[in-house]
């Protein structure tokens, strides 16, 4: 299947009279990355796009088709689609006493904002690191930062660290395939990459190499990785290693983030009424 602006090129060079056997072509219809049929946009009836005069004219459904795409790669969980920075919500973090949890996921928030304002103009945007307890919103922040970017129709890649160590070591087992090289280069060259949950998972050296060789590059390359992790950067040194904890200072702004109680039980509670 042609690619759907390929096809609006091709469309745009063909004389007038082309125009019209061309999009009664069936081969012509713009399908989805996935080989599907999707549902029939009801302007230019999947064509992709519309007669205006003589012209063809790329209809406003493509515009709509390219940021469907570029999530699709992007790899980003349906659930975390829904975490955009005007729903991150700072009450959770004004459960204490002290104002300090609060001012922490301030800082954090908007560390996140700056970030996602500066890339636009600067590929090579310092990174940001999250650490902090479980449940405290680093996946959330990271998802928000993926989520702004991606409707600014940014290339990025948002991987979680202990899924993409066993899809690494899956296919690099498979020696005949070629996808353990695709991901890692793609790891490492990815305009943004954001890499959850950098924990505390059962390293290889194997698999310590592979994280080494990805920020590394991105170091030296100066692309910018966000990170979470609920590590501080002593486990981070035991786990990973002293040149990559280093590396990591190099390339992240580091934000605090903790709740007195994990915001996952927080919303538990309200949404059973036990609160
Ligand atoms: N500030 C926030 N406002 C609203 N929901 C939040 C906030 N922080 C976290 N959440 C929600 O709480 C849950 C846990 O957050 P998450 O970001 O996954 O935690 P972490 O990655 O720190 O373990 C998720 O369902 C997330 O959507
Ligand atoms: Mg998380
Ligand atoms: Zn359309």
């Amino acid at each position: 299947m042609e690619k759907a602006d390929k096809i609006i090129n091709k469309v745009l060079n063909k004389p007038a009279q082309d125009q019209q056997n061309l999009l009664l072509t069936k081969e012509y219809q713009v399908q989805a990355d996935t080989g599907l049929t999707e549902q029939m946009c009801s302007i230019c009836g999947g064509r992709g796009i519309i007669l205006q005069g003589d012209t063809a004219i790329p209809c406003s459904c493509m515009e709509q088709k390219r940021i469907e795409n570029n999530f699709k790669s992007a790899r980003l969980p349906r659930e975390l689609q829904k975490c955009l920075f005007d729903k991150f919500n700072l009450d959770y973090y004004c459960t204490s006493a002290n104002r300090e949890y609060y001012e922490n996921a301030k800082r954090a928030l908007n560390a996140a904002q700056t970030f996602v304002k500066n890339v636009l103009n600067n590929p090579h945007e310092l990174g940001l690191l999250f650490t902090g307890s479980v449940g405290s919103g680093k996946t959330f922040l990271a998802a928000a930062i993926a989520n702004a970017l991606l409707a600014q129709q940014k290339q990025l890649l948002f991987l979680v660290v202990p899924d993409l160590l066993d899809e690494l070591r899956a296919t690099f087992s498979n020696k005949t395939d070629t996808t353990e090289f695709d991901l890692l280069d793609i790891a490492r060259t990815i305009p943004i990459l954001i890499l959850d949950d950098l924990g505390a998972y059962n390293y290889t050296e194997w698999s310590r190499n592979r994280l080494y060789s990805i920020l590394n590059y991105r170091m030296n390359e100066q692309l910018p990785t966000i990170i979470t992790t609920n590590l501080d950067f002593e486990e981070i040194e035991q786990y990973l290693g002293e040149r990559t904890c280093s590396r990591l200072l190099q390339m992240c702004r580091i934000y605090r983030l903790s709740s007195e109680q994990d915001i996952r039980m927080q919303k538990y509670l309200q949404r059973e009424n036990l609160k």
